[in-house]
């Protein structure tokens, strides 16, 4: 690599932040990666289901692609699903030779996994239930052994731009608990964000805590589009018990069941594929049952998975899925003999920063990739474990791009969205609405003060106003809450202030987004304006 060699940082350290530094700097780019943790503290690791590719030869293409689209409601970008769905066996064989050990079976071939929504079960998994935590140790693996350069503790303040195109970052580097951290600017020829989603947005998640949206915030303030905020996943089941973990779909893929208080199984009332239709129908199923039984859990039940003696039940369910199985075994319960309580958490944002099909943004010199990316892929909903796949196909990609750009001199950009007549009508009649002031019950009460801004009083108010199902009063009432805590003055000095004003713009986006998009889609379901629900199939649903 020369000294002239274009310069590019990524920022964050997840599946598509470690695929683009390795790809770029294998086409002799010099690549610096700065993480706001350390390399392995990214969402990536708590991936337990796997990751979704046509990998077997009695599986299609064309079958990924359908399942992708129907799940995205009709919202996705085709060719950015073809290119998902398509190079996605490429990516997935390279990370078999970059040393992740997917399971395989006696004679040798991938183990295949059945995850909601798919009409095939093409989900590789390792570990069982740790496929993120094997993709990112073997990527940080083979990242510490490349010539990319590695900053840990590195949060990025700011996009430097400079000339109508982004020339570096602003960064807080090592700052502790005891250390405030030192101000840096680092230039470049290229920024990649790969910062992941902002499920702190919301008081219920399965995110780590790094996700705080930092890299969207980000671009808005440098002046790049974002788009589809308002499509925010909720996982159906996290345990409710103790702190939010998630039970991955994989286990209904198994096929454990859904059942109520009483013990009957409900997730059929709501669609014809029960515990495996899209992932926002079984969420806002559980939310309403939950709502029925005053807010209580429902239970996932696996008592009749593998087989009827209970102790060899058990050693299959530590085998299958050893993670879920010693959280659950920690918090007191044993799900080879009795349900578990669980409920919906924030898992995935959709939308992000807007790029094309090379992670190029609207900014000349920005690229987004993973979940901080809004490539089109997911639509109103992601198709479950298309995210890993998202995330190594167009990382891969971006780092490949970069150097052609870099070498083209020209760092082209993604096209703005154009936004429809309606949706901009649309738009204007949201910023017309006036917002209540205040709901009984919600944070910010009718006729009092605005109540004063914390992060857990924006996760409530997220939760209950923007969360599974929305409506005008309330997403008005969000905004205006929001609007009045942006107003407040306050000079961020540290990286959690820094987290916090990124989370209220991100915030303050969603929310415009949800009031604007007037139907519900997807993930974004407005109670005043609910669809028709889908009636029950004819057959009895079975009571457990
Ligand atoms: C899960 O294991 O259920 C999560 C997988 C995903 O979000 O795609």
């Amino acid at each position: 690599m020369t000294t002239d060699a274009p310069h590019a940082i990524v920022v964050g350290s997840g599946i598509a932040g470690l695929l683009t530094a390795l790809h770029a700097v294998e086409h002799g780019c010099r690549v610096t990666l700065v993480t706001k943790d350390v390399l392995e503290h990214a969402n990536t690791r708590f991936a337990q289901g796997g990751i979704a590719g046509v990998m077997f030869d009695d599986d299609r293409a064309e079958d990924h692609v359908r399942d992708t689209l129907v799940a995205g409601a009709g919202l996705s970008d085709e060719d950015a699903v073809r290119v998902l769905v398509d190079e996605g066996p490429e990516r997935i064989r390279e990370l078999v030779a970059l040393g992740v050990a997917f399971d395989r079976d006696a004679g040798g071939g991938f183990v295949k996994g059945l995850e909601a929504a798919h009409s095939y079960p093409r989900i590789l998994h390792a570990g069982g239930d740790a496929t993120g935590t094997a993709i990112e140790k073997a990527l940080v693996a083979r990242l510490r052994a490349s010539a990319v350069e590695v900053v840990e503790h590195a949060f990025l303040v700011d996009l430097i731009v400079s000339g109508g195109r982004v020339a570096g970052v602003e960064l807080i580097v090592g700052e502790s608990d005891t250390a405030p951290g030192r101000r840096e600017s680092l230039a470049a020829d290229a920024v990649v964000l790969a910062t992941g989603g902002a499920g702190e947005l919301y008081a219920h998640s399965t995110n780590p805590e790094v996700a705080t949206g930092d890299g969207i915030a980000g671009a808005i303030r440098a002046g790049a589009a974002v788009r589809d905020l308002e499509f925010y996943q909720f996982h159906p089941t996290v345990l409710a018990a103790g702190d939010s973990f998630l039970v991955s779909e994989a286990v209904r893929g198994e096929g454990a069941t859904l059942v109520d208080e009483h013990g009957r199984r409900f997730a059929f009332d709501a669609h014809p594929d029960g515990e495996l239709a899209p992932r926002d129908i079984v969420a806002r199923a559980i939310a309403h049952q939950m709502e029925a039984q005053d807010g209580r859990p429902v239970f996932l039940d696996a008592t009749h998975l593998h087989s009827s003696d209970p102790a060899e039940r058990a050693a299959f369910l530590s085998r299958r899925f050893p993670t879920i199985d010693a959280v659950i075994r920690e918090r007191g319960l044993d799900w080879a003999r009795e349900p578990i309580p669980v409920k919906p958490a924030a898992h995935f944002l959709m939308g992000g920063v807007a790029t094309d099909l090379f992670g190029r943004t609207t900014l000349p010199g920005l690229y987004a990739v993973g979940e901080s990316a809004r490539t089109g892929v997911h639509g109103a909903n992601r198709l479950a474990s298309n995210s890993l796949l998202e995330g190594a196909v167009f990382g891969a990609r971006a780092g490949d791009a970069i150097a052609a750009d870099a070498a083209s001199g020209t760092w082209p950009t993604a096209a703005a969205a154009p936004q429809s007549r309606a949706a901009s009508a649309e738009s204007r009649a949201a910023h017309d609405v006036t917002a209540e002031p205040g709901r009984s019950g919600r944070v910010g009460t009718a006729g009092e003060a605005p109540a004063p801004f914390s992060r857990t009083a924006l996760q409530e108010l997220m939760w209950e106003d923007a969360g599974l199902v929305r409506d005008e009063p309330g997403l008005g009432h969000a905004a205006s809450l929001i609007a009045s805590w942006r107003a407040q003055s306050r000079t961020p000095r540290t990286e959690h202030d820094f987290e916090d004003e990124n989370l209220l713009l991100v915030a303050e986006r969603a929310v415009a987004a949800a009031r604007a998009r007037r139907s519900s889609v997807g993930a974004h379901y407005r109670s005043d304006d609910a669809p028709a629900p889908v009636a029950p199939p004819e057959k009895e649903a079975v009571a457990c």
